[in-house]
C-alpha cells in the first residue's frame, strides 16, 4: 500500500456563485485558493515520501518544514470544505438540533451570534463554532491561520473565514459587514446534517 495518495478538490456547489452579499468573483478566487491547498497537500506528501529517513540528522529540519506546511495545507482544506459546504442557505436563526445546542450552550441565538461576531473580529483567520466532545458542549474558538488553533476532540460545525481574501473585494476593510453577509448565507440544514451524522448528543 502506498503511503502517499493524492486527493482532489471537492466541486464548488452552484449555489455558492449566487450568495447574498458575497460576490461570484470573491467565491471563485476563494475556491482557487482552496484548490491550491489541495495541490500543496499532495505536493508535500510527495516530498515527504521521497525523503530518505535513514539519512543523517540534517533531514530533520526538512522534515519539520514539510510537516508544518502539511498542517497548514490540510487545515486550509478542512476549513474551506466546511466553509463552502455550509454557505448557500437562507441564514436566519438556527433551527432544529443546532438551535437546541446553541440555546443550551450560549443562552440564545443572539448571544451565540454576538460571541461569533466578536471572535471573528478578533481573529486573524477563522472563528469556529465547534462541539467539544470532552466538555460535551459548543464553543466559539478563534483561529489565526489554517493550522492555528484547532482543538483536539472538537468537531467544527460553523467555520467563519475572516481572512481578507474572504471579503476584501466586496467590503474592503469592512469585516463586520462581511460577517453579517456570512450569517445571511448560512445553510442550517447542512449544519444539522453534521450534528446528525457525527451523532452529536443534543441533550
Ligand atoms: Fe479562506
Amino acid at each position: 500500500m502506498s503511503y502517499f495518495v493524492e486527493i482532489r478538490p471537492r466541486e464548488l456547489k452552484p449555489a455558492l456563485l449566487e450568495l447574498d452579499g458575497i460576490s461570484r468573483a470573491t467565491v471563485e478566487a476563494h475556491y482557487r485558493l482552496y484548490q491550491g491547498y489541495v495541490g500543496k497537500r499532495n505536493e508535500i506528501l510527495g516530498a515527504l515520501a521521497s525523503v530518505d529517513l535513514g539519512a543523517a540528522n540534517q533531514i530533520y529540519s526538512e522534515v519539520r518544514a514539510l510537516k508544518i506546511d502539511l498542517t497548514f495545507a490540510v487545515g486550509g482544506i478542512k476549513n474551506h470544505e466546511i466553509y463552502f459546504e455550509h454557505l448557500g442557505g437562507a441564514g436566519g436563526d438556527p433551527d432544529d438540533a443546532i438551535a437546541a445546542l446553541i440555546e443550551r450552550d450560549f443562552g440564545s441565538a443572539d448571544a451565540w451570534r454576538a460571541d461569533l461576531r466578536a471572535t471573528g473580529m478578533a481573529g486573524r483567520g477563522w472563528a469556529w463554532t465547534a462541539f467539544d466532545w470532552d466538555e460535551g458542549r459548543l464553543f466559539n474558538y478563534v483561529g489565526d491561520a489554517q493550522n492555528t488553533f484547532p482543538v483536539w476532540n472538537a468537531t467544527p460545525l460553523v467555520a467563519l473565514d475572516v481572512y481578507e481574501h474572504a471579503y476584501f473585494l466586496d467590503y474592503q476593510t469592512d469585516r463586520a459587514a462581511y460577517i453579517e453577509a456570512f450569517l445571511r448565507n448560512l445553510d442550517w440544514g447542512i449544519v444539522n446534517g453534521w450534528v446528525d451524522s457525527y451523532s452529536i448528543p443534543t441533550e
